[in-house]
């Protein structure tokens, strides 16, 4: 049955569908008293690089307020409202001060907490200061990132380190990167592994070395956490099936496999390449912000440039506006996929299909926890310090299994399946003993065979 204001069945009947539809706005606008604003407003984001903050304040635009960061004198990073609580002119023109930044109009000093420390026309006896304070938010800078926390002070999680963070053998150089869109777009598009056939493969030719084989139509397995998704695709290559794990922690952040690899011969419990967030700027523009993790051991390709890594540049294919326009036409890429959706996509105009069981699996959980913020109720968030790390499982594991000629597809179904009960099972260990654990299981459950000439 079709809906005649979403779709049309006539030929040429473009016509029925004249009529402007909405976005979703409970589940797309960020701003405050919004209902997934209020939700964003529950978690951790990265809101900036700390190469931005150098001697003058900088002015950016987070969930749809507009703020100003800095460095203090101090060394002590402030995320602040933009405006100046006395007459609102605006504190990228501040003087950054030992302690905080004072105000250029009239003086007033703010310290990084919001509190006033001093309002120098007034009276001495003034007590303005002591009444009220200057909109902040806590910050914590992270390997090259800023991250801030922009909800209710008594809701605030801790800062979740997660096991990615800190992988031996890996350099993590942070990004970021603009897209005139909306932050769902983006982010959905890391819950689409069928993409990369098309997209990246069979219609605009091979997009990213090492990974050819993903022209091949995966079996994808979905694994709901109670922090978000773990997804896997599978594909085959002779006797090798390779399997490629992705996390995906609500409400954006996201992590794959490997980058410029070579996958030929098994390989267990490769670790990601990529560890990304999705920022809202606001409802028609978001941020990408992330680590690209080099790392000499599997990136044996050497294609990976680490001085093409930064501001708006990260080294692989398709991820920016910054190439010409030949070349995005000739070839688009991840970029140009969720930004030509529009600023905020119509999902009343889409139509789904089988391959969209990862999105249609995030916009379902984002909407039950955006719910779940409405009636006060807490969410989910990945707790995890230094010392015990929040777990994830991004990364690459190659099984050698002979074809199964019956049900092939069968067989891959049910090895992503053992190898990720594996992998859950493996949490109980940390580092070389989890990679252990899995390689041991694995053997047990699949056969020495499945990993003869494993790299350890
Ligand atoms: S507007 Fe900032 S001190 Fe007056
Ligand atoms: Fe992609």
């Amino acid at each position: 049955m079709t809906d005649s204001t979403r779709w049309t069945n006539e030929r040429f009947g473009g016509y029925h569908l004249r009529h402007p539809l909405e976005d979703d706005v409970d589940l797309t606008r960020v701003g405050p008293t919004q209902p997934c604003g209020e939700y964003m407003r529950r978690f951790w984001f990265p809101v900036a690089m700390t190469e931005q903050l150098g001697e003058r304040p900088v002015p950016i635009r987070i969930l749809g307020e507009d703020l100003v960061i800095f460095r203090d004198l101090s060394g002590v990073i402030g995320l602040l409202h933009r405006h100046c609580s006395h007459r609102r002119m605006s504190l990228e023109y501040g003087r950054i001060e030992q302690n905080g930044i004072r105000c250029a109009y009239h003086g007033w000093q703010f310290d990084v907490d919001g509190n006033i420390l001093d309002t120098p026309g007034e009276p001495a006896e003034s007590t303005i200061k002591d009444k009220i304070c200057h909109g902040a938010y806590p910050v914590r800078e992270f390997k090259g990132l800023v991250f801030a926390y922009m909800g209710p002070p008594d809701k605030k999680p801790s800062f979740p380190i997660l096991d990615s963070f800190n992988i031996d053998g890996h350099e993590m150089i942070p990004y970021s990167i603009h897209s005139p869109c909306n932050w769902l777009q983006e982010s959905e598009n890391s819950m689409d592994p069928f993409h990369s056939v098309f997209l990246h493969g069979r219609v605009n030719g091979p997009q990213f070395p090492g990974l050819e084989h993903f022209v091949a139509l995966p079996v994808v397995e979905y694994f709901k956490r109670p922090e978000g998704f773990v997804y896997s695709h599978c594909r085959r290559q002779g006797d090798l099936i390779m399997m490629r794990f992705h996390d995906h922690i609500t409400p954006t952040m996201a992590q794959n496999g490997g980058m410029f690899q070579k996958l030929d011969g098994p390989k267990v419990f490769g670790r990601t390449s990529l560890t990304k967030w999705v920022t809202p700027i606001d409802d028609t523009n978001s941020r990408k912000f992330g680590w690209r993790h080099f790392n000499d051991a599997d990136e044996v390709l050497r294609q990976g440039d680490k001085t093409g890594v930064g501001w708006e540049k990260v080294d692989f294919y398709g991820q920016t506006a910054h190439r010409t326009e030949k070349e995005r036409l000739e070839s688009p890429g991840d970029w140009e996929a969720w930004t030509s959706q529009g600023p905020i996509n119509i999902h009343q105009r889409e139509y789904l299909g089988t391959t969209d069981e990862g999105v249609s699996l995030l916009r379902t959980k984002l909407k039950k926890d955006i719910r779940a913020v409405q009636r006060g109720k807490a969410v989910s968030h990945p707790v995890g310090s230094e010392d015990s790390p929040f777990h994830t499982y991004g990364g690459d594991t190659v099984l050698r299994l002979p074809e199964d000629s019956s049900d092939d597809n069968g067989l891959m179904r049910h090895a992503q399946s053992e190898v990720a009960r594996i992998y859950f099972a493996a949490d109980q260990y940390e580092e070389d003993d989890r990679r252990d654990f899995i390689a041991h299981e694995i053997r047990k459950h699949f056969g020495d065979e499945a990993l003869t000439g494993a790299k350890d």
